[in-house]
């Protein structure tokens, strides 16, 4: 056989919903020479990865770690642990996340009660409560940033709501976690799963999670055993927690990443972070609003690092998305689902969210746009982001 050349891939800026970008520094740790997953060295910087995933998460639960595996495992963790068969479980669905939740379960054996909401919009808490009241799950699951849409759930208060009807909170933090506030001890959250490859700046391949005493003793005290053998927190969690039992084989690389994806989030500290992310936000809307872009979901509800926005009518999707990667090496995503040929997803998380990540998205747009026969004033949209900076907004 021909041996295929050395790996090249060529530079690009992921401004999609994810993966992004991952620090430099994140790059640098796992070139680190490998451990063993028992060896002495590995377990401090297991210890150190726990501990900081308790600061970031804002939890004091014991059984936080990351799942060896990409964000749907630690949805599929979440519930294969929490849901026995014939469990009823509440599921607010308002895009395609939301959606996969509803198959996860199903294949649990729940029995799920859909709560819907239209696409880009979000859950008010007085239909949560007549559910809960009616239907009297063992869990209620809703996605905190829905990446579908660009949607922003407030959670603050759903913990208590949930426990007043002895429901579990299972929360997805996929597209939240290192870009906006995630307080699970505060907001009372059970279970919360997360990436590496999103507000964290690493790459994918790990799921970091958390359960609450209250989802332990759950699971711990389970009638039937859990269908994954892997997944099964009760078995996975003793290579975690002070015994560290041989379970699998620790993705070595990807603990360092981790472990450096979140010194960078503690070294710029979480209110930074946030802001960070905010401000970045304000200037692409400004920019984008001046190119003539809206966004799909409410103002009060846009998600600061998941910018979702309606491709304007006449314009070809794959036409601006392919010129955007061809001439510019700009990653955007497009719509999914329900959204699918009508949005444009544009991420700036973790270490992409930076005003001249903005300025070059901003001028390489006006460009695809203008092409498209979309005319604005030259410049429209680094002007108008600029002003934003410029106000110290
Ligand atoms: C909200 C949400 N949940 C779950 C997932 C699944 O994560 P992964 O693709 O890392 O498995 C994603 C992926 O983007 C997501 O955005």
């Amino acid at each position: 056989m021909n041996i295929p050349s050395p790996l090249n891939p060529p530079r690009r800026l992921l401004l999609g919903p994810g993966p992004c970008d991952a620090h430099p520094r994140v790059l640098r740790a796992m070139a680190a020479p490998l451990l063993g997953h028992l060896d002495p060295q590995f377990l401090e910087i297991m210890n150190d990865v726990q501990t900081m995933l308790h600061a970031v998460y804002q939890t004091h639960n014991p059984v936080t770690f990351p799942v060896s595996a990409t964000g749907m495992a630690g949805m599929e963790t979440c519930f294969v642990n929490l849901v026995e068969p014939g469990d009823r479980v509440v599921i607010c669905v308002a895009g395609f996340f939301g959606q996969r939740m509803v198959e996860i379960a199903e294949r649990a054996g729940a029995q799920v009660t859909v709560l819907e909401r239209p696409w880009g919009e979000v859950f008010d808490f007085q239909p949560i409560r007549e559910t809960l009241q009616k239907v009297r799950p063992k869990l209620l699951a809703i996605v905190q940033a829905e990446t579908s849409t660009g949607a922003w759930q407030p959670l603050e208060g759903l913990g208590t709501l949930c426990h007043e009807f002895d429901t579990l909170l299972l929360v997805d933090a996929v597209t939240s976690l290192g870009c906006v506030p995630v307080t699970v001890d505060d907001w009372q959250i059970d279970a919360i799963y997360s990436c590496s490859q999103k507000g964290l700046g690493c790459p994918p391949g790990l799921s970091p999670v958390s359960f609450s005493p209250r989802a332990v003793e759950v699971f711990s005290k389970r009638k039937t055993k859990v269908q994954s053998w892997y997944f099964d927190v009760n078995l996975v969690e003793h290579y975690w927690d002070s015994e560290r039992f041989y379970h699998h084989t620790g993705p070595i690389s990807m603990i360092y990443a981790l472990h450096e994806g979140l010194r960078l989030v503690l070294e710029e500290g979480l209110q930074a972070r946030w802001a960070r992310h905010r401000r970045n936000h304000e200037a692409l809307k400004a920019g984008l609003k001046a190119l003539g872009l809206t966004y799909t979901a409410n103002e009060k509800y846009q998600l600061p690092q998941l910018n979702a926005v309606r491709i304007p009518a006449g314009v070809d999707d794959l036409a601006v998305r392919k010129r955007l990667l061809g001439e510019f090496g700009i990653e955007i995503g497009g719509g999914l689902g329900e959204f699918k040929g009508k949005a444009w997803r544009i991420g700036l998380m973790g270490h992409n969210s930076r005003p001249d990540v903005v300025l070059l998205f901003l001028a390489a747009l006006e460009q695809c746009l203008a092409s498209q026969g979309i005319k604005v004033q030259p410049g429209a949209g680094v002007t108008a982001a600029n002003r934003v900076y410029l106000s110290g907004a």
